[in-house]
């Protein structure tokens, strides 16, 4: 590495700082999402399924609480009478069956459901879910720190449990240009057409996982992915330079809408196949992007116009902070060890936690427990017994 990406460099005279990034547009947001971008690369990126959501499946998500539905196919309440009944509703005496509706939340989405079970069998058996933009990497600990999901429960809990997902859900727009498009219309979040991405699993290896920034249609910088030093990409740069250069002129260049933008690969190499390229995805020229080894304000000064311009590519070196993998990613998000064991066995574990909980909670309520310190306090300041 050039620089420790730890200690940006400080602005000197007539540099750009992170104050002067240009807010992207809603409609490059938009490009950046894997649903648009999947429809013209579909060939050079990893078998995947991409689900359109209907306002149904956003609401049990946006939801508070977690009901995971059986993992069935079920039939929407509209065509009960029909004489098709939900798998986990088969008493067809039954008058009051409101009770397995409550449980069974995937009542009110079954074509989105039956679309997944359908893509997870198609795909293998184990799928990589994200929505439009995120993965939910900060809920990996609900299912023993791992984003393979092998069921629709499994996809749900990491779902409703990501702040990740929330973001895309709530605030993919935030820090944009409020500008109307050429059409003269301002698209908004409900414009959006949310769609879950299910992609075929792949035990990736993740030494060979770059990032590539390009501004004004050139790759400026590269940075490998995962931050851990690994010997071998020192003396493979040049040919991963060549490669990722090689990739871009030739399928996203000239093809993609943004001048600006970043984009993830992965170059697998086996001692049978050669080095492939493939395209993993495609994110905003935007802060919330993550840079890794490099900051913002490197990139935003790089000009790519000069006749001497070559792009940096950074590797993490043996004695870099970064190495001693002292940074623990998501950690903000993460819960006490009885979570993460009760994860460790699964959707149905996890959810069986969480009604144990529920029992201890209402348990401490009916005896008279307050939760509260300040309660305790308003009462007298002193703890009582
Ligand atoms: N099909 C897959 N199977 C297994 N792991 C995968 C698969 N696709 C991606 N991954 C792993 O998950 C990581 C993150 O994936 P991806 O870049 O799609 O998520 P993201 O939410 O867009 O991340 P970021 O916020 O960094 O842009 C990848 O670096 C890769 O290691
Ligand atoms: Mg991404």
């Amino acid at each position: 590495m050039a620089t420790d990406p730890s200690t940006p460099l400080p602005p000197t005279h007539g540099e750009k700082t992170i104050n002067d990034f240009p807010l992207p547009t809603r409609r490059a947001i938009i490009n950046s999402g894997y649903p648009e971008w999947y429809k013209r690369y579909k060939g050079i990126t990893g078998k995947a399924r991409v689900i359109p959501l209907t306002t149904e499946f956003l609401d049990y998500l946006k939801a508070d609480g977690i009901i995971l539905p059986p993992d069935t196919p079920v039939v929407p309440i509209s065509d009960r009478d029909s004489g098709v009944f939900s798998a986990t509703n088969t008493d067809a005496s039954s008058d009051d069956d409101s009770d397995a509706e409550d449980e069974n939340p995937a009542q009110n989405f079954p074509e989105v459901h039956g679309a997944i079970i359908a893509a997870i069998a198609e795909l293998g058996g184990a799928v990589y879910p994200k929505l439009n933009w995120s993965a939910p990497k900060d809920a990996a600990f609900m299912l023993g720190n791992t984003l393979k999901c092998s069921s629709p429960s499994d996809i749900y809990l990491l779902l409703k449990s990501s702040n990740f997902i929330t973001h895309d859900l709530e605030h993919a727009f935030d820090d944009t240009l409020d500008t109307a498009d050429e059409n003269s219309a301002l698209v908004q979040l409900s414009d959006v057409q949310y769609a879950l991405v299910l992609r075929k699993w792949v035990d990736v290896i993740t030494s060979v996982e770059f990032r590539c920034f390009v501004k004004q249609r050139k790759v400026v910088a590269i940075t490998q992915r995962d931050m851990n030093h690994y010997d071998f990409l020192e003396n493979e740069k040049p040919e991963f330079l060549a490669l990722i250069l090689e990739f871009f002129a030739r399928h996203l260049e000239k093809t993609f809408p943004e001048a600006d933008f970043v984009f993830d690969v992965y170059i697998p190499k086996t001692l049978l196949t050669e080095s492939r390229v493939w395209l993993v995805d495609i994110n905003p020229y935007a802060p919330k992007t993550d840079t890794l080894t490099f900051s913002w304000q490197e990139i935003l000064n790089i000009d790519p116009s000069t006749p001497t311009f070559k792009p940096e590519f950074r590797i993490i070196k043996k004695n870099d902070p970064e190495a001693y993998g002292f940074a623990q990613p998501y950690s903000a998000h993460k819960l006490p060890r009885d979570v993460v064991d009760a994860a460790a066995g699964g959707a149905e574990s996890m959810l069986q936690f969480k009604n144990d909980w529920k029992t201890i909670v209402d348990g401490l309520i009916a005896a008279g427990v307050n939760d509260s310190d300040s309660d305790d306090e308003d009462e007298g300041g002193e703890k009582k017994d």
